[in-house]
């Protein structure tokens, strides 16, 4: 499905990136790992290495202009294109209401999840045009279309995420590249595990989801791959939950 493509997913150390380095380079591209941990990066390398993929890391932290402007260039470098691009890396951040919301803490989670986005599109769109067109899947969330209380800097970067996406799809349509937004649901990755650990809490997480579960990260890979195919040529510019019917309620 994605022979002979190079593609490149960012936070792809760990739960929702890896599962989508691994469907990826199990489709047949050539796979950039890129995150702030190194360590993780190689085990997700060295996963796909033992499914007979292809696939190199490199540190990246999305929040520095100057490491997204390095990534798409090093994915250049090694693999002589850049056809696809999965802009996963993200963090939870401080949980409190509105009003007490750290300054500090809102910085953080706007330079990763939202402005690292930003950084991303802005260089990978660049290298797509080059090569005459690409797809481009930036993870959102459920909280990119509806609140959640104590998250108000993670939804508030959700929900810019999608701008960014629909505004990008519009710029760049006509010219080869399709931009889409993924939200997912609550999912079991290391990013939730301190929620999970609370057996209170997972149930009521449990109950948001109407399917009654949660969600694996290898079910947001397979929307995100689809997403990235040819098989999805005439997709661009909209969100897309996987959220075992979250957002139905
Ligand atoms: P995770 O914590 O397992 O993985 C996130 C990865 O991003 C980690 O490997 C981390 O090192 C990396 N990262 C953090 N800051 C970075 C930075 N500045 N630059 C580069 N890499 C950085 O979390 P998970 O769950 O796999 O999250 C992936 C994406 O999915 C995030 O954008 C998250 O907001 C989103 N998401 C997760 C949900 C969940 O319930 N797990 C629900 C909805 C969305």
């Amino acid at each position: 499905m994605l022979e002979n493509k190079v593609s490149l997913v960012t936070g792809a150390s760990s739960g929702i990136g890896r599962a989508i380095a691994l469907a990826y380079a199990g489709a047949g591209a050539k796979v950039v790992v890129s995150d702030v941990d190194a360590r993780g990066g190689e085990e997700t390398v060295a996963l796909v290495l033992q499914a007979g993929g292809d696939a190199t890391f490199v540190a990246a932290d999305v929040s520095r202009p100057a490491d997204c402007e390095a990534l798409v260039q090093f994915s250049v470098e090694r693999y002589g294109r850049l056809d696809i691009a999965c802009n996963n890396a993200g963090i939870g951040g401080d949980q409190a209401a509105t009003a007490d919301y750290p300054l500090d803490g809102w910085q953080r989670v706007i330079g990763i999840n939202l402005s690292g986005v930003f950084y991303c599109m802005k260089y990978e769109i660049a290298q797509m045009l080059r090569n005459g067109g690409g797809a481009i899947v930036n993870i959102a969330s459920i909280l990119g279309a509806v609140g959640f209380a104590t998250a108000p800097a993670y939804t508030a970067a959700k929900h810019g995420v999608l701008g960014l996406t629909k505004t990008a799809a519009v710029e760049y349509g006509a010219s080869g590249v399709r931009v889409n937004a993924v939200g997912p649901g609550f999912i079991h990755t290391p990013m939730i595990a301190g929620l999970e650990a609370d057996a209170a809490t997972a149930q009521q997480l449990v109950a948001l989801h109407p399917i009654g579960r949660l969600g694996t990260p290898e079910e947001v890979a397979q929307l995100v791959l689809w997403l990235s195919s040819p098989a999805a040529s005439f997709v661009t510019g909209s969100y897309h939950p996987v959220d075992g019917g979250y957002l139905a309620r």
